[in-house]
C-alpha cells in the first residue's frame, strides 16, 4: 500500500494558495496570467527536484512523469488544473493537481514500481474565466488540435490569447515540449465537491459518475446612445432597459419552474458606461446548466427568444452567441467501481453522485477510461475565497487517489 503524507499536501495546498493569494484568503490567479506561471514553476521545480521528468504540450499543458516497469504503456494520468477564479479559493484545482503530486511523491518515498508510467497533469485554463472556453486545455489534448479561432481570443484586459499562451510556455524553459495528445491508459482527478451533500450527509468520499451539461452564451442588445436629460421615453432606444427586462422574465422562468436547471449571468457591460447617457450596447454572459441535453437546448431558445423580444420592444437588436457547449457526459463504470472498491478497502464511507460542475475530467473521457474524485468542502461553497476542505478531508481524497492509482497502473 502506498502511504501518502497529509500533512505535506496540506502544506504543499498552504504553499501553492500564497502564490495569486487575496486579501480574503482566496486566490486570484487566473490562467496564464504571472500567477498562474510562477504555481507552474513552482510544480515544475518540486518536480525535477525529485528527479521526474517534465514536459509541456503546445497548450501549456503541464505533465510530471515516473516512469513504470514498462515505458512503452502508456501512462496513467491524474490531476486538474492550478488555475482559479478572480475571486477563487484555494483548492477549486490546486487539491486534484497537488494530491496527484503526492502520490507521485509517496510512490517515490516507498519505491513502489508501477507496471504503467504515472504522469501528473495541471491543465490550462479550466476555469474559462479569463479566456472563453473553459477546459481549454484539456480540450484541445482530447481533439489532439487547437481550434483556430483561439489565437484572436482577449480577456477583459485587453490580453491576447497567443501573446499569454507563449509567454507561459516561454516561462517554463525546464519542461521539455512534446506534442499535444497522446495514448493515456486511464485519467482519475480528484476535486472538491464545490456543492454541499457530502458534507450534509458526513461522507467523505463522493465517486463521481458523470458531470451534468453546460452552455455558455454572450447575449448584445444595441439601441442608440443618446442624452440622459433630454431623451424622452418615445425617443429612447435603451438596449439596457432591454436586457434587464429579459433577464427578469429568465430568472422567473427558468429556475424556479426545474429543480435541475442552473441560469446564471456573471457578467454585465455597457457602452460607453457613461453616467449621463443612454447606453449604446448591453452585454451579458449566461451560464446554463443541466443533466438533459434537451434542457439545455430548449432554456437557450428561451433566452433567444425572451431577449429578442424584448429588445424589439426597445427597438434594439439582440445578438445572442454561444461561447461553449459541455454535453453532459458519463464515466467509465470499471473506474467508477475500481474508485468505489478501493474506497471501501480504505474503509471511507462513499457514494455516487453527478457533478454540477464542469471538470477537465470530462474532455479526458472522450480518449480515456475516465473518472472523479470528490471531497467535501465547507458549507458546499466554492468559487468564492472562503472555499474550504478539512485537512484531513484532503488527505483522505489523496489517500483514495493512491490507492486507485497503485491499481490502475498495475493493469495491463
Ligand atoms: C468550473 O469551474 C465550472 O464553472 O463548472
Ligand atoms: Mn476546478
Ligand atoms: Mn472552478
Amino acid at each position: 500500500m502506498v502511504r501518502i503524507d497529509g500533512a505535506r499536501l496540506n502544506s504543499r495546498l498552504e504553499q501553492f494558495a500564497a502564490i495569486g493569494a487575496t486579501a480574503r484568503g482566496g486566490v486570484n490567479r487566473q490562467a496564464l496570467t504571472e500567477g498562474d506561471r510562477e504555481a507552474r514553476r513552482l510544480l515544475a521545480e518540486l518536480a525535477l527536484s525529485r528527479g521526474f521528468a517534465v514536459f509541456q504540450d503546445p497548450m501549456a499543458n503541464l505533465f510530471i512523469r515516473r516512469d513504470g516497469s514498462r515505458s512503452d504503456l502508456p501512462p496513467l494520468l491524474i490531476g486538474s488544473h492550478l488555475d482559479s477564479q478572480p475571486a477563487g479559493g484555494r483548492f477549486d484545482g490546486a487539491l486534484g493537481t497537488l494530491s496527484a503530486f503526492e502520490v507521485l511523491e509517496s510512490l517515490e518515498d516507498s519505491n513502489l514500481e508501477t507496471m504503467h508510467p504515472v504522469e501528473v497533469v495541471a491543465w490550462t485554463n479550466e476555469e474559462g474565466c479569463r479566456f472563453s472556453p473553459g477546459c481549454m486545455g484539456s480540450m484541445a489534448f482530447a481533439a489532439g488540435s487547437i481550434p483556430a479561432d483561439w489565437a484572436g481570443k482577449r480577456s477583459a484586459d485587453g490580453s491576447l490569447f497567443a501573446d499569454e499562451l507563449s509567454a507561459t510556455l516561454e516561462s517554463l524553459p525546464q519542461a521539455a515540449m512534446r506534442p499535444l495528445g497522446f495514448a493515456v491508459a486511464a485519467y482519475v482527478e480528484v476535486h472538491i465537491e464545490q456543492g454541499p451533500s457530502l458534507e450534509a450527509e458526513d461522507i467523505p468520499i463522493g465517486v463521481v459518475t458523470g458531470i451534468q451539461g453546460t452552455r455558455w452564451l454572450e447575449v448584445t442588445v444595441s439601441g442608440q446612445t443618446a442624452h440622459a436629460g433630454t431623451t424622452s421615453l418615445a425617443y429612447r432606444r435603451d438596449p439596457l432597459r432591454a436586457l434587464t427586462a429579459a433577464l427578469g422574465r429568465l430568472y422567473d422562468a427558468v429556475m424556479p419552474v426545474d429543480a435541475d436547471a442552473r441560469f446564471t449571468i456573471g457578467r454585465i457591460s455597457v457602452e460607453p458606461g457613461s453616467i449621463n447617457a443612454i447606453p449604446e450596447t448591453a452585454r451579458c454572459s449566461v451560464d446554463i446548466r443541466h443533466p438533459d441535453p434537451a434542457r439545455l437546448d430548449a432554456i437557450e431558445r428561451q433566452v433567444i427568444e425572451t431577449v429578442s423580444q424584448a429588445s424589439g420592444r426597445q427597438r434594439c437588436v439582440a445578438t445572442v452567441s454561444r461561447l461553449f457547449d459541455m454535453p453532459p457526459g458519463r464515466f467509465a463504470p470499471e473506474i467508477v467501481a475500481t474508485i468505489e472498491s478501493a474506497a471501501t478497502e480504505l474503509g471511507l464511507k462513499s457514494k455516487r453522485m453527478l457533478s454540477g460542475a464542469f471538470h477537465d475530467a470530462l474532455f479526458v473521457s472522450r480518449i480515456a477510461p475516465s473518472a472523479m474524485i470528490f471531497v467535501p468542502c465547507r458549507d458546499g461553497l466554492s468559487h468564492n475565497e472562503a472555499e474550504y476542505v478539512e485537512p484531513d478531508h484532503a488527505a483522505a481524497g489523496c489517500r483514495l487517489l493512491a490507492a486507485v492509482t497503485m491499481s490502475l497502473a498495475s493493469r495491463s
